[in-house]
């Protein structure tokens, strides 16, 4: 395993380029663009497509793998996948599909390209639909004693609130409120950090008919917020493989917005204020906390089961020695020419490019280590183990 050392991350890069085998591979880019999302009912928020891609970036991730030596094209995942694959036979699919709409969105396109035996980047079914609940994911985290803010599932604005959240209240705490299926800072306004029981239902219930989907109540935790990404892979015991890189930890600089702005990472500051935004790269952090970051950033990462890249998201608890608390897993994190995990890897000294071939390599390593990436994989029964 590496941390950020920008000469070894160049060479590493460089010497691997065509994954062992020498032959440039058959490889289709997979999207979703935001102008192809089935239009919304006319109600909706309009933070909700924000997950979505533009062509600009998908000619991005294309280039990026060419240059590799491989041949590429690029196709929208929807239902008509099947039949554009069975058409144009790919070696391998570099997946980017956050879904349009269902409850394991990101996990769909995964499941078509299992079924048909093709391999593909990033995470697996199982893994991007639990990360992609974010109450799930806790729940995983919880059994692997791995820290994360107390929290509770809304399902209907008038459950009873858990009596560990009620006792946060009553002691003068706030909560956080947030939908719990989104990315992108989509449903986290500046009324997400909530005083009283009354204003947090009035907004759970804004969130349930809002999102069409189940709300995050959060104990919320003061402090900084960081992020640490990473590409590569743990071995099938579960330790680290050699190529697994740990991008530095990021930190949000919450300095450059006007007084009075949320002191959180919300959508405004994330979309609508996205020119603004600035990050301390890497955070200035005591090295103890950062350690505990990084090792809190691994083990996330082996306990969703996530393959190839990830980018974990914390508070650092002030009431609590700095702490890291886990938010989320993002295991198919942006990987545009402005998302986090790009910035991260560029204040090492990466390109974009170098990122999105990381990833891609990240996967070809895997799946040649498993033997499930061959030139005629796609004949192959589909990847069990990769
Ligand atoms: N429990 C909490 N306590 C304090 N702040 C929180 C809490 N949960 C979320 N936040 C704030 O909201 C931000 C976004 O939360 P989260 O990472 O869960 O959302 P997201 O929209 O999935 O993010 P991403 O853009 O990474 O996909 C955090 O970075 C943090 O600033
Ligand atoms: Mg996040």
């Amino acid at each position: 395993m590496s941390t950020s050392d920008p000469s070894e991350s160049s060479s590493s890069l460089a010497s691997s380029a065509v994954g062992g085998g020498g032959e440039g591979l058959r490889v289709a880019v997979l999207y979703n663009l935001k102008e192809n999302a089935p239009s919304l009912n006319g109600s909706a928020p309009k933070d909700a497509l924000a997950e979505l891609d533009s062509m600009t970036n998908v000619e991005d991730y294309c280039a990026a793998i060419r240059a590799l030596g491989h041949s590429v094209v690029a196709f929208e995942g929807n239902a008509e996948l099947p039949q554009r694959l069975a058409e144009h036979p790919v070696d391998l699919c570099f997946n980017t599909c956050e879904g349009f709409r269902g409850d394991s969105r990101e996990a769909q396109v995964p499941a078509l390209l299992e079924m048909m035996g093709v391999p593909y980047t990033a995470s697996r079914v199982m893994a991007l639909a639990i990360t992609l609940d974010k109450a799930m994911t806790k729940r995983v985290l919880h059994y692997y004693g791995l820290p994360t803010p107390a929290f509770q599932e809304f399902f209907a604005a008038d459950q009873p609130l858990d009596p560990r959240l009620r006792a946060r209240l009553a002691a003068g705490a706030t909560l956080f409120v947030k939908p719990n299926r989104e990315g992108t800072g989509i449903g986290i306004h500046s009324d997400a950090r909530l005083r009283d029981e009354a204003s947090l239902r009035a907004k759970v219930a804004y969130l349930l008919g809002a999102y069409n989907e189940s709300v995050l109540v959060e104990e919320y935790i003061e402090g900084r917020d960081v992020t640490c990404g990473l590409v590569g892979n743990l071995r099938l015991d579960g330790t680290p493989d050699e190529d697994l890189h740990l991008f530095p930890i990021s930190e949000v600089d919450y300095s450059v917005y006007p007084a009075g702005t949320e002191p959180f990472y919300s959508y405004k500051l994330k979309v609508d204020l996205a020119d603004s935004y600035r990050n301390l790269c890497p955070a200035p952090l005591p090295e103890a906390v950062a350690a505990e970051v990084r090792r809190l950033t691994v083990e996330t990462f082996r306990a969703c089961g996530c393959r190839d890249v990830a980018r974990v998201d914390f508070r650092l608890d002030v009431n609590n020695n700095l702490q890291p608390m886990i938010l989320e897993i993002n295991a198919l994190p942006g990987i545009t020419s402005i998302s986090d995990l790009t910035l991260c890897a560029e204040a090492e000294g990466w390109t974009h490019a170098q990122l999105v071939q990381a990833v891609f390599q990240a996967a070809v390593r895997r799946l040649r280590q498993r033997g499930r990436l061959t030139v005629r994989s796609r004949l192959l029964p589909a990847a069990q183990s990769a």
